[in-house]
Order: structure tokens, then sequence, then C-alpha cells
């Protein structure tokens, strides 16, 4: 797994352009997804909603409408920088660590996570921290890119991470460097199923997962029991 200061530094220098490359390199669909996210993981009215990894806020944006507060919290000060101007202080962005969070236990009434448990030197301390800071009875929803199961996937994964990805880092920022990263940690990381079993193994209930865009993104929730 990429350390901290690594996966900090990469995104510290994509951070200008890393909305507009979402946009661009998921054809429009990413913010879709990260909706769907929101939705799981406030089916109804909350009080206060974490999104933990946030970067520029883009899944902390969808649930503004779901909760009276949320909260952001990532390592990249750029990411954070970037999307405070876009979030115009409705997201209480802060500086922190997935694996150590700031916040007391069972202070958010739901979490999110996206595209980052994956990134984290320690995915199940990731898992544990969610489970921590979430009240008993509340959802988590992790929006990630899971090891493919099937050639299908496996191909389209392939292709997204060593052509698509690469053209459109090139395209927006005149270099491939920071995006190289990404299939070296979809290899490296769980299935869906796998997944799902920590999560359970982390005390999460009723947890499921759906896979959307031919298998490329998965989204998992649970519920912290009462
Ligand atoms: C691919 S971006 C996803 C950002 C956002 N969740 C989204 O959906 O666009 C991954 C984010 O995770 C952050 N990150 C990586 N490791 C982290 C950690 N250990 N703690 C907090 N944030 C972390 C990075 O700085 C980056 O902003």
């Amino acid at each position: 797994m990429p350390e901290a200061r690594r996966v900090r530094a990469i995104f510290d220098s994509i951070a200008p352009r890393y909305d507009r490359f979402n946009r661009i390199a998921t054809l429009n669909r990413d913010q879709a997804w990260r909706a769907r996210t929101a939705r799981a993981a406030a089916p109804s009215h909350v009080g206060h909603a974490l999104d933990v990894a946030t970067g520029t806020g883009l899944v902390a944006r969808e649930l503004l409408d779901r909760a009276d507060r949320v909260t952001g919290v990532d390592l990249s000060l750029e990411m954070l920088r970037s999307g405070e101007e876009t979030n115009a202080g409705r997201v209480s962005m802060l500086a922190g660590d997935a694996l150590s969070l700031p916040f007391k236990d069972a202070s958010f009434d739901c979490a999110t996570i996206g595209y980052d448990v994956r990134n984290t030197a320690d995915p199940q301390r990731s898992l544990d921290e969610l489970f921590r800071v979430l009240r008993p009875g509340g959802r988590v929803a992790v929006l990630d890119i899971c090891r493919p199961t099937s050639a299908t996937q496996e191909l389209l994964c392939r292709t997204v991470f060593r052509v698509i990805v690469p053209m459109v880092g090139r395209l927006l920022a005149g270099k491939t460097g920071p995006y190289c990263y990404l299939l070296q940690s979809v290899d490296d990381f769980d299935t869906p199923d796998e997944l799902a079993a920590s999560m359970r193994a982390t005390g999460f209930d009723d947890v499921t997962f759906e896979v959307l865009y031919l298998g490329l993104v998965t989204l998992h929730v649970g519920v912290k029991p009462s």
C-alpha cells in the first residue's frame, strides 16, 4: 500500500485539476456514484454526517441536503483548499488521517468514504476508525474500486487505468506520473466480497454491496449495531 506521505504528495499535486479529471475520466458519471453513496449512508435526514478522505469534498457536497451538518476530513491540504473554494463554507473541512480520525467515539450519525479505503496504508484500520466514530445504528457507505473478479472487469480496469487515466492526466496536466499508482493500488486491494467480509469482521451489520459501471466501481454499505 502507498505510504501516507507519498499519497498526500500525489493528491497535493493534482488537487487543482482533480474535479475536472474525474468528470472527463468517468464520462461524467462520477458525481452520480457519489450521490448514490450519500443516499446509501443517509437514506433519511441525519444530524451530523462525516466524509472521510473528502478530498475536494465531492461526496460531502452530496450529503449537504441529507444532514444538518457535514464534516469532511483529508490528509491533503491542497485537496481541502481546492474544495473549500467550491464548498463555500457549507462543509467543515478538516485536516486529518483516516487511520486516526480526530473525533470522539460515536460522534457521527453516518459516514462515507470515497476512493480511499484502498489508498490508506492500513485499510482495516480505516474501517475500524469509521466504526469507532459512528454512533450505534449509524450507517457507513464505502465507494471504491475493488480488485476485478472476472476477465471482462479485468480488461476494463486495465484499459481504464493503463490507457484512459494516463491520457486524461496528460491532457489536463501534461504529466501521467501521479495517476500511475492507481492500477497497482487496485491490484493490491480487496475484491468486493473480501471488502464485505472485512466490514463484517470490523463489526458492521447488514453489509451489502452493489457493483456499478460494469464492475469498475463498488458501493458497500453497513450499519453499526445498536
Ligand atoms: C481519490 S481521492 C478521493 C476524494 C473524494 N473522496 C472523492 O470522492 O473525490 C482520495 C483522497 O484520499 C485522501 N487520503 C489518502 N490517504 C488518506 C488518509 N490516510 N487519511 C485521510 N485522507 C487520505 C487523499 O488526500 C485524497 O484526497
